[in-house]
């Protein structure tokens, strides 16, 4: 459509859309059906779901070899033009000897899903190796053992890579009740225009939403305010792929998220809750980049970043993996993102003297709380409130329902 945006520019100039048209979708299922099958994983489609909408626009399809070296060497892609766009994790779909010996010099392949459905074709494909502790070390600074997209995906994963241009039969969905949060990144782009928003400023997240993120997220607002945008609106972000067992799943937290809004913590008429589609790396700095990257697809010229994005403990050691203060050092000097504003933010932790969540003042530091996810648990587990001021009432509620049905299993 010709409707003027005055969004951001997705990366490589156009919106990559990759959902073979309704007119076509016969034929290409017909010669899907008789190419040699790639069998995906849940995860797999989670990236089929990532490509095929443009969040990792200019991205056509599952890497090659060479989209792969920059991707894993520089944390980026040279586009045609010779410039070059962020791309900080490597999306590859992975495949075992047999499959390998099965596709043959096919050029095409027809990929099938976890259940057995045709999900779509990967053309001109290549096949090249897998060097999973090449991937590991290079994706994570670290081939420590424990890492959860590393022994969900990559340990289990075959030795060989398959890339090549998608095109995906239907588009991706779940069924379990939450696809109408799952807009693409068009459909991100016209709601914006829809509202005539002048800024756009994208939070990120896999955990419930507390004050103190909140006050990242109104603060952020007031600044662009200040800056003297009209109508700025929040993409609340938070992340459905993957997530590792211990975060809280995706249903709790959207159920979690509508509380915040309705209760007013933030504002339903300035706010967009949608579903990023990614699985989770847990790859700190280097992750917190393809974050960034695909919300400026889906129109996003702000970036809020705070403590340890894409964080999480050592594996094998008591300590945060990453510095918590790099993920933003480096997303704002990140190449190939010098088009998006990075917000960066300050800890913010509970102030016990004013009994509300607050940026962490180290000249007071002993009047801070710090909650993590673990003290949340164990508040929730034994049955006591966290303090007044750090998540709104009903919001907690969803939470405590879910650990106290932990519990019960
Ligand atoms: S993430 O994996 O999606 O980055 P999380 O949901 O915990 O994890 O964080 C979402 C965003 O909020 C990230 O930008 C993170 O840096 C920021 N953040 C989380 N907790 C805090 C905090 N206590 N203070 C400041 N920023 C925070």
């Amino acid at each position: 459509c010709s409707v003027r945006s005055s969004l951001i520019e997705p990366d490589g100039g156009a919106l990559v859309d990759l959902v073979v048209p309704e007119s076509e979708r016969a034929k290409k299922t017909s010669e899907a059906e008789a190419l040699p099958k790639v069998r995906l994983t849940k995860i797999d489609t989670e990236w089929v779901h990532v490509i095929s909408e443009g969040w990792a626009s200019p991205l056509r399809g599952f890497m090659r070899e060479n989209e792969y070296l920059q991707s894993l060497h520089f944390n980026s892609l040279k586009v045609a033009d010779g410039h070059v766009v962020n791309m900080s994790l490597p999306i590859v779909l992975a495949i075992d000897d047999k499959t390998k010996e099965l596709i043959g010099s096919s050029p095409n392949v027809g990929l099938v899903g976890p259940n057995g459905d045709l999900v779509g074709i990967l053309r001109s494909i290549e096949i090249y190796k897998h060097n999973k502790e090449e991937r590991i070390a290079r994706t994570w600074g670290t081939t420590a053992p424990g890492l959860p997209y590393v022994e969900e995906v990559i340990t289990p994963a075959g030795n060989w890579l398959v890339g090549g241009d998608l095109e995906v039969l239907n588009p991706i969905k779940y069924g379990d009740g939450l696809d109408h949060y799952r807009l693409s990144p068009l459909q991100l782009r016209k709601e914006f225009d829809r509202r005539q928003a002048d800024a756009v400023f994208a939070f990120q997240l896999r955990n419930p939403v507390h004050n103190g993120h909140a006050l990242l997220m109104n603060d952020t607002r007031r600044r662009l305010l200040e800056m003297g945008y009209k109508k700025p609106i929040l993409l609340l972000h938070p992340l459905g792929g993957f997530t590792k067992a211990d975060d809280v799943p995706l249903d709790v937290r959207m159920e979690q998220h509508s509380k915040v809004l309705e209760d007013g913590i933030l504002d339903p008429e300035t706010t967009i809750v949608s579903i990023f589609p990614s699985p989770m790396h847990y790859a700190g700095p280097t992750e917190v980049q393809w974050h960034a990257k695909a919300r400026i697809n889906a129109g996003a010229n702000f970036y809020i970043v705070g403590r340890d994005p894409a964080g999480m403990g050592h594996p094998t050691e008591k300590r945060d993996l990453y510095d918590p203060d790099h993920g933003k050092k480096v997303l704002s000097m990140a190449p190939g993102l010098e088009k998006l504003n990075i917000l960066p933010f300050r800890v913010a932790a509970y102030d016990t003297a004013e009994k509300k969540m607050a940026f962490f003042d180290p000249s007071r530091a002993k009047d801070f709380l710090f909650i993590s996810g673990t003290k949340m648990r164990t508040y929730a587990r034994s049955g006591e409130n966290p303090p007044d001021g750090f998540m709104c009432p009903s919001g907690w509620k969803v939470l405590v329902k879910y650990y106290e049905s932990m519990q019960a299993e």
